[in-house]
């Protein structure tokens, strides 16, 4: 379905990163995009430069979501927000893990629901879900967000079947590396934050991800891009990891 069939967006986590690239690419194919995130001032920057409409919304706040998707009826939603606190599941932290599925999971689940039945009432609509790779994989020090985001890679499927015969489409796009500031939202912005996740690699760029859902959102009515991974080429996922058991004295024998 090109872009003229749709008409409105709406993109969470849109005052930077991947959001406000998808916000950009979406204004220049002439949607009318409504943008939320917590932060007003990088928002109206958006809204100056692109014609975005502006929400200063926490996708936490089911009341604001429930307000704005009755007053408008959305052809493409993109679930783009997202939030990560890393830290070994044994370490795990209470607050983390609310946080984790308010936003990252939640926030999701209820905008779908209050989005998709017009969607398929009306007979067409796209919703985009960002996951990630590690809805997918496993590597280290991030069950929570693995989990959050394995639910989002596990609802795009489910939302195919129960908008069965409806143009109604759906793709998971799922990010490795991608350079923006969410290591500097994670982990504080530093030199040291920069070298370890940015600097000196070969990263695909917000614009690159906003490039992907626009091949998907511009196909064919009849096509359905259901899956996108996208890394670096420089990454690989996967690995294998072998211990033998910890030493009576308590210490690890690897
Ligand atoms: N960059 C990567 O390497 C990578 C890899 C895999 C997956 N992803 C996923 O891609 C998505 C976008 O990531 P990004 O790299 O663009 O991250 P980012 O630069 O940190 O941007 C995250 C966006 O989410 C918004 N946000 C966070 N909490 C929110 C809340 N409670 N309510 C509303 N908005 C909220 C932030 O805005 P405010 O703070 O202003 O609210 C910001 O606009 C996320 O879902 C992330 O998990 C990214």
């Amino acid at each position: 379905m090109p872009f003229s069939d749709y008409r409105t967006a709406l993109v969470t986590g849109a005052s930077g990163g991947i959001g406000a690239a998808v916000v950009e690419r979406f204004a220049r194919e002439g949607l009318t995009v409504h943008a939320i995130a917590r932060s007003a001032e990088p928002l109206k920057a958006l809204a100056e430069k692109t014609g975005c409409v502006p929400h200063v919304v926490d996708v936490t706040d089911r009341a604001a979501l429930a307000r704005l998707t009755s007053e408008v009826a959305f052809d493409v939603l993109v679930n783009n927000a997202g939030v990560d606190r890393p830290k070994k599941f044994l370490e795990a932290d209470e607050g983390d893990i609310d946080l984790l599925v308010d936003v990252n999971l939640r926030a999701v689940l209820h905008l779908c629901r209050m989005v998709v039945p017009g969607m398929a009432a009306r007979d067409r609509g796209h919703v985009i879900n960002i996951s990630s790779i590690a809805g997918n994989y496993n590597f280290g020090g991030n069950s929570t967000y693995h989990a959050t985001k394995a639910g989002v890679a596990m609802l795009s499927n489910q939302l195919r079947i129960d908008t069965f015969g409806r143009r109604v489409r759906v793709t998971e796009v799922c990010p490795g590396r991608v350079a923006t500031d969410i290591f500097a939202h994670v982990h504080g912005d530093s030199p040291e934050i920069r070298e370890r996740f940015i600097d000196g690699f070969e990263l695909p760029t917000a614009s690159d991800i906003a490039d992907a859902i626009a091949f998907a959102v511009a196909a064919p009515v009849s096509m359905n891009v259901g899956h996108i991974e996208i890394t670096p080429t420089l990454q690989v996922m996967g690995g294998l990891q072998t211990a033998k058991p910890a030493s009576p004295g308590g210490g690890e024998a690897r």
